[in-house]
């Protein structure tokens, strides 16, 4: 009799084991699956959503926080619309031209002194080159 329980004990210790292993990998399987199905269109929902409202918070951005410098050229700050200031930044290309917006040099404040997020501060930076372009 004790033999038997204890068989059965032992059965029962096991059983859970048996079943976890393949019922864990089942599920484990599609989980990210479905994750990264469930993240993508909310990212992609998100992206659309921002398309239009990023220029526009890139232009507010501009008028509230770039402006003192840039549309006087405080510190030789390249004006607003000043094709000349601007040409030869643009022949360095945009990557440059982001990267000091993020980074800073000279007068220039890294992000403009702003505490914009990345895409908005990237806006403000287009809604400028699209004064000189
Ligand atoms: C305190 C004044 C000041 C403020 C505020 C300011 N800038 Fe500037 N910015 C400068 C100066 C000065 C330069 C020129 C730096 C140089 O070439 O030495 C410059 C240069 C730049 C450039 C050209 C980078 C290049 O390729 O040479 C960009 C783009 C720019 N600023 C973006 C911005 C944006 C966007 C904001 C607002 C979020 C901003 N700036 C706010 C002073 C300012």
């Amino acid at each position: 009799m004790a033999a038997k329980i204890e068989a059965s004990k032992q059965a029962a210790a096991k059983a859970p084991t048996l079943t976890a292993a393949p019922a864990g990998k089942v599920a484990a399987a599609p989980a990210p699956t479905a994750k990264t199905a469930a993240a993508k269109p909310a990212a992609e929902g998100k992206k659309l959503a921002a398309a239009p409202s990023t220029h526009q918070a890139g232009e507010k951005l501009y008028k509230s926080a770039c402006v003192a410098c840039h549309s006087t050229g405080v510190a030789n700050a390249p004006k607003l619309g000043d094709k000349a200031a601007w040409a030869p930044r643009l022949a360095e290309g945009e990557e440059q031209i982001m990267e000091i917006a993020f980074k800073g040099k000279g007068a220039m404040p890294p992000r403009g002194a702003s505490s914009a997020d990345d895409a908005t501060i990237k806006a403000a930076v287009e809604y400028m080159l699209s004064t000189v372009q």
